[in-house]
């Protein structure tokens, strides 16, 4: 199997690299990514070297270099790359244009051109909005999206579902709950709540810290995602949840005690704006058409997270330092 997978240097493509890559022989991956501040080519060094990866450095956007790595045929294109944070996205949109909507769009004409015979477009369950307490988004439900992130994830997800319609092209979108896991960027929620715990410095809360989320270990999503590249339907959506929703309070005292620092303080700061309360989603049909389900509890999710981000110092130090934005507001969950 040959894959083009983008931001493969992030925090899930190189998860999702180094899942595949793990028990199988023959495969080869190309990893198209811009190194942005959130990728690292560090996170995949133990592939370094491997006879079946690849590394490129480039802009999903840039069409010559996109058709030139579809040149040779590939079997899938797999595309994480992506802004991935909404803060940053409140704070200017123009990047979430470039390389969520532009950049998807080059890569969806592209692949059509190619003759690409299946895309996986990655997407979030941030494009459906909030939901109220007691109901879920099931894969049909209508997009809602309320930040910039989520309006250019929801615009490129339209891209690649219209390209279906249009032209038949054989994408399949996927949209997952929270992930956490190693290597994980430190402006997210649960590396800030490790960080801090690990410090034993302040945690700020955004707002009353309320807001509920549900939780997935990336593993779990990296072998979902697995099952949908090798079965999944072209045309058709799938969603993935962990069905663990913790509201981002709790999330905190819970890191906190997993961490033995209960004494550590929260400090509640202004809410962000367009804040959603609530994300919950129905994975039903991917559980039933793919056999899959979660294997990995919250409990020992959170604490070998602890553990990885205890002994990966040198990595969430380096980068925190040499990160262009200092957080300075509060903590999001995206
Ligand atoms: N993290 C989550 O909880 C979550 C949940 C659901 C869906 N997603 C989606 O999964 C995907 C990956 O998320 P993540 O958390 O790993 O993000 P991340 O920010 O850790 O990684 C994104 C990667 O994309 C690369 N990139 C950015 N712009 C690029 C460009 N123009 N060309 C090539 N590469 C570029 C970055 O260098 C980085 O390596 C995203 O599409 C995101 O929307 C994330």
């Amino acid at each position: 199997m040959k894959l083009l997978v983008t931001g493969g240097a992030g925090f899930i493509g190189s998860n999702f690299i180094r899942h595949l890559f793990a028990g199988r022989t023959g495969l080869k991956v190309v990893n198209l990514d811009l190194l942005t501040y959130a990728g690292r080519e560090e996170n995949l060094a133990d592939l370094a070297g491997h006879p079946g990866y690849q590394f490129v450095r480039g802009d999903v956007a840039d069409r010559d270099l996109v058709a030139h790595l579809l040149a040779d045929g590939v079997d899938a294109v797999v595309h994480f790359a992506a802004e991935s944070h909404v803060d940053r996205s409140i704070g200017g949109a123009d990047p979430f244009i470039h390389t969520n909507v532009v950049g998807t769009h080059c890569l969806v004409e592209a692949a059509r051109r190619a003759g690409v015979p299946r895309f996986i477009q990655i997407s979030s369950d941030e494009v459906y909005g909030p939901v109220p307490e007691g109901r879920q988004a099931g894969p049909d439900a209508p997009l809602s999206p309320s930040n910039p992130y989520a309006a250019s994830k929801a615009a490129a997800d339209l891209m690649v579902a219209a390209a279906w319609r249009t032209h038949g092209f054989p994408g399949i979108i996927t949209r997952c709950t929270n992930n956490y896991g190693p290597w994980q960027h430190p402006e997210k929620f649960i590396p800030v709540l490790a960080m801090a715990a690990l410090q034993g410095s302040e945690m700020p809360i955004y707002g009353d810290g309320l807001q509920v989320r549900d939780w997935i270990h990336v593993q779990d999503h990296c072998r979902a995602l697995e099952a949908i590249l090798l079965h999944g339907e072209p045309g058709r959506t799938y969603t993935i949840a962990g069905h663990n929703s913790v509201r981002n309070l709790d999330m905190a005292r819970r890191i906190l005690d997993l961490a033995g620092q209960p004494g550590t303080a929260i400090r509640h700061v202004q809410d962000r704006p367009g804040h959603d309360r609530r994300y919950d989603l129905d994975d039903g049909v991917t559980r039933r058409e793919f056999h899959w389900e979660p294997r990995i509890s919250l409990s020992d999710g959170l604490t070998s997270t602890l553990n990885w981000y205890r002994c990966h110092r040198d990595w969430w130090e380096s980068l925190t330092k040499t990160s262009a934005e200092k957080r300075r507001h509060g903590v999001a969950t995206t």
